[in-house]
């Protein structure tokens, strides 16, 4: 008894240190969005600086046979050089039937967990269906964990980066043509806080 009680406390105390070591330095801040939707596919964003958050509320209002999201990430200069503009760097760009998205996020496996939080925690419910069924969708926490060791790859000093969504409805009969239902952009910046 003694002996496990010993082992208890180095446990825990093994614990404690990993927690404290388990400092994260960088944290996504988003600034602002613009949103664009449609009758059929309404989107309603919220921002919380406080806790550098945002919400979303999707109302589906007909039903989307095959949804398609594009996803591009654009990194700002941070500076103008002289006598040269700085491009902005996409630095992802790529679609995704959302049907088919955990199976793809997986190999994006950098992104695995915020996405999961961002889809299906604190109570979201949004859907991945194909079918979309007409509905009310909510994504209650759209943040980055700063945990995500991405972050730390991707710190720039005062640099903005965009965060391009489109929504598409892809055509089920030909399987490539489509039109965009809903487009969005999120501008963020990342923070070095240790
Ligand atoms: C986003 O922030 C920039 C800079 O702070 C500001 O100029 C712009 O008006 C903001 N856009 C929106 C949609 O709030
Ligand atoms: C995001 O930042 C870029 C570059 O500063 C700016 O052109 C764009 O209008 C901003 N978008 C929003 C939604 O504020
Ligand atoms: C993203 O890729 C598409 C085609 O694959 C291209 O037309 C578009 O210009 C790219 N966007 C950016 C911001 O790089
Ligand atoms: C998702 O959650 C919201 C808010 O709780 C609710 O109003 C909505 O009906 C739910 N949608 C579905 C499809 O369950
Ligand atoms: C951020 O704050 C808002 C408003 O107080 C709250 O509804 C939301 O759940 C909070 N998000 C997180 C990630 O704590």
């Amino acid at each position: 008894m003694k002996d496990n009680r010993r082992v208890l406390q180095v446990l825990l105390t093994l614990l404690a240190t990993l927690q404290l070591s388990k400092q994260y330095c960088y944290l996504m801040k988003p600034l602002n969005f613009t949103v664009w939707d449609t009758p059929n596919y309404g989107l309603e964003m919220k921002l919380y600086e406080k806790n550098n958050s945002l919400s979303s509320v999707t109302t589906v209002r007909k039903e989307v046979p095959i949804p398609l999201w594009h996803l591009v990430l654009v990194q700002h200069p941070s500076r103008r050089r002289a006598n040269r503009l700085e491009q902005p760097r996409t630095l992802y760009n790529s679609s995704v039937k959302t049907c088919e998205f955990w199976k793809y996020i997986r190999r994006v496996n950098a992104w695995n967990n915020a996405a999961k939080l961002m889809l299906s925690g604190a109570g979201s419910n949004m859907s991945l269906a194909c079918p979309l069924k007409t509905g009310v969708y909510t994504m209650n926490v759209i943040q980055i964990p700063p945990d995500t060791a991405i972050l730390k790859f991707m710190y720039q000093p005062n640099t903005i980066y965009s965060i391009r969504g489109t929504v598409h409805s892809l055509n089920p009969k030909d399987g490539v043509s489509r039109h965009p239902i809903c487009h969005y952009e999120v501008n963020a910046t990342i923070y070095k806080t240790c």
